[in-house]
């Protein structure tokens, strides 16, 4: 166990880093003619998948681990600078102060991790959210909490996008929280809190018109705010939940680098390459056991703490990575008597609801829409 415990592969430091990421980059000179070549002549990981759209996924999955091994932060800015309107089309760009003393406590509160301004954006442009009795939404975007951000320049701010336009949430908050290279944990519950007590304490929005929703580690860190608001009750949970293809499990990551488990379900057909190096340094100076705690894994809390937990509804496709967890996550809470909906659409791969065009597929797409509005109206 002890020698995975390192966050910073020999990848991560130049001059390997640089020779690391061009020899994956040029190799795609070769690999992408060859995937497809193969995908074409042979069976396909999924028969409805296209031959693009098997080429995407395994390319996708190619590079992801980049990230983790060489430590790169991509579509993460500076979240000092304020985002000039003309940078935005949808959206308007507001501060989010830093989350109020007297909400910190247990794990929200470390010595080394302050609360900072933070950036957010808010649906539809130029509308500030009101007091009123809108639907609200607060969307945490993923990336493993080591890349993206919550603009909606930020490809996956596409579920953002989707839900606006297509459910009855009038008003969506986007919180550009920091990632894992910019601040370890608790940084990231710190920023979800500002952005949620913005919502609840600044505008006066009851929390029960609140949809709290994420993607990746965005539905991850929804859940570690549910968790500590269930913990801390320093405000009161929001009225609803989604979840969007969401990381549930971080315990898992080390085991299976310690070969104590098998690797996840479809680990070799999706787009999602994990890796514990995230998790590592997600985690920060804390110590290892904060990632099977409920905070860390949601799916390894004890029966009967998911009571009194919101409405809420878990987007999982059957070819993706996560859905044990989510499944996992599911029952749990089914089981504390949670009104709870689990999605799983057929041969859709990882975040397919946050990939637009580029996974498969549409179909899954719409049906999830179509499903969310359903669930929306209670049904
Ligand atoms: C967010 O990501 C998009 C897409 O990569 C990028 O164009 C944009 O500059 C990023 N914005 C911020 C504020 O980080
Ligand atoms: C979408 O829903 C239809 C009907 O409910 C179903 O037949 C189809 O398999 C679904 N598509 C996917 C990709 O799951």
């Amino acid at each position: 166990m002890v020698e995975i415990l390192k966050d910073n592969p020999p990848t991560a430091r130049q001059p390997l880093k640089g020779l690391y990421i061009s020899a994956r980059l040029l190799s795609l000179v070769f690999n992408i003619p060859l995937w497809t070549l193969y995908y074409a002549l042979f069976p396909r990981p999924r028969a409805s998948w296209t031959v693009k759209e098997a080429v995407l996924v395994r390319l996708f999955r190619y590079l992801m681990p980049l990230n983790a091994l060489c430590k790169l932060a991509p579509q993460t800015l500076d979240k000092t600078r304020e985002v000039p309107e003309s940078e935005l089309k949808e959206t308007s760009f507001v501060w989010l102060q830093p989350v109020d003393e007297t909400l910190l406590k247990g794990a929200a509160k470390d010595t080394k991790v302050e609360p900072v301004k933070i950036p957010g954006y808010i649906w539809p442009k130029a509308t500030p959210i009101p007091a009123d009795g809108s639907l609200v939404g607060l969307w945490i975007h993923g990336g493993g909490y080591m890349m993206g951000n919550g603009s909606e320049n930020f490809p996956e701010g596409d579920v953002a996008r989707q839900v606006f336009r297509h459910t009855k949430i009038e008003h969506i908050l986007s919180v550009d929280y920091r990632v894992s290279s910019e601040a370890c944990h608790p940084a990231q519950l710190q920023d979800a809190l500002a952005a949620y007590s913005h919502l609840v304490n600044t505008i006066g929005v009851s929390p029960s018109r609140i949809f709290l929703f994420g993607a990746c580690s965005g539905g991850h860190l929804v859940l570690l705010l549910l968790r500590y608001l269930y913990e801390e009750k320093v405000l009161p949970m929001p009225g609803s939940v989604m979840l969007f293809s969401p990381w549930v499990d971080m315990q898992i990551d080390l085991d299976i680098a310690a070969k104590k488990c098998g690797p996840r379900p479809n680990h070799d057909i999706d787009m999602l390459a994990a890796s514990y190096y995230a998790n590592l340094r997600f985690l920060g100076h804390h110590p290892i056991s904060f990632l099977s705690s409920p905070y860390g894994s949601a799916n390894r809390a004890p029966p009967g703490s998911y009571k009194s937990y919101p409405r809420t509804f878990i987007s999982v496709g059957d070819a993706e990575a996560f859905q044990r967890e989510c499944t996992e996550l599911y029952t749990l809470m089914h089981n504390d008597g949670v009104d709870v909906t689990l999605d799983v659409q057929v041969d859709a791969v990882h975040d397919f609801y946050g990939s637009g065009p580029l996974m498969p597929h549409d179909t899954a797409r719409a049906n999830v829409t179509k499903r969310l509005v359903n669930w929306m109206r209670g049904k």
